[in-house]
């Protein structure tokens, strides 16, 4: 039995294998429509950044769960119902037999419920993780289906480069031409119920989002020209956005904006040099915050 560390899509069985759970970034998100079952219809231009949670799949002789990291503990009393406990029992269960007992350790590095989709990640990361550890692969359609099972932002979880995503999220498009960004993620450390910021929408049926990426020669232009339309019904439930949207300003923010249903905002910087000056003299004006300075993958890369 092998370790498999840094041997991605391998399908042999290997003993132990590692996965990181990087933030998504919504850089922008129309609201355009609802589906009779409830879901909205949404246009979203999306990133990831070079930060996220790490997940260790062991083989073991029973199934176990560990958590470290800044929010393991928050995490800790949720009784089983953690997503990535549900990613694994889905997959065993699309798999059969070659499904061995493993142990997840999951490093929380993220937020919860933040709109930087940590558990998404988290999730997209134990399907993927899973899948090397076990030595079998599914066809791309079945396991988009499992993901899509797990959560609406779990399919582009699984690509985890740039990318426009349509639908309630899985018709997902990749957006090679996307630049790397030096940014600040920021979040005051409320958890924001995604159905209740849904449900507070003024208006569903917002213009969609009509970047051209072949043709866009300015991203910062494009994206200041595009917007979060969950952002003021979150505001409404977490003044602090509005709050640490000027704080981000204040320290050199070229464009400020929040993620998914919030609560974190991202600043871009013009370098990361910047963005870590400003992550550092942020953290020291709110100690208590969650301030991260952080490089987003390039769609190129
Ligand atoms: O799919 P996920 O579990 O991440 O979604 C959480 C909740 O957010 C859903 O139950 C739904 O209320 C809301 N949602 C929505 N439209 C989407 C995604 C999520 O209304 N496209």
């Amino acid at each position: 039995m092998m370790s498999c560390e840094n041997r991605s899509h391998f399908s042999v069985s290997c003993s132990s294998v590692s996965e990181e759970a990087r933030a998504k970034i919504n850089l922008a998100l129309h609201v355009t429509g609802q589906r009779p079952d409830g879901y909205h219809l949404l246009d979203m231009l999306v990133t990831f950044a070079d930060h996220g949670d790490r997940l260790d799949f062991m083989r073991s002789p029973a199934d176990a769960f560990t958590l470290s990291g800044r929010f393991g503990e928050v995490l800790a009393g949720d009784g089983g119902t953690n997503l990535v406990l549900k990613a694994r029992d889905l997959l065993r269960e699309a798999i059969g037999p070659l499904a061995f007992p493993v142990r997840i350790h999951l490093e929380k590095n993220l937020p919860i419920a933040s709109g930087i989709g940590g558990g998404s990640a988290d999730a997209a990361a134990t399907l993927r993780g899973l899948m090397r550890l076990w030595g079998t692969t599914l066809s791309a359609e079945t396991l988009a289906t499992l993901a899509l099972k797990l959560g609406a932002d779990v399919p582009m979880c699984l690509e985890s480069r740039p990318l426009i995503a349509r639908g309630i999220g899985e018709k997902i498009e990749p957006v090679p031409e996307l630049p790397a960004f030096a940014m600040v993620l920021a979040n005051p450390l409320k958890g924001v119920s995604t159905p209740e910021v849904f449900r507070r929408l003024a208006t569903k049926n917002n213009p969609v989002l009509s970047l051209a990426p072949s043709q866009t020669a300015d991203w910062l232009a494009a994206i200041a020209a595009a917007r979060n339309d969950l952002e003021p019904p979150a505001r409404e439930l977490v003044p602090e956005i509005s709050e640490i949207s000027a704080m981000l300003q204040a320290h050199g923010a070229l464009l400020t904006r929040m993620s998914g249903s919030g609560a974190t905002c991202f600043g871009i910087f013009e370098s990361m040099t910047a963005a870590e000056h400003a992550a550092a003299a942020l953290h020291d004006e709110r100690p208590g915050w969650y301030f991260q300075a952080a490089k987003t993958v390039s769609g190129g890369a």
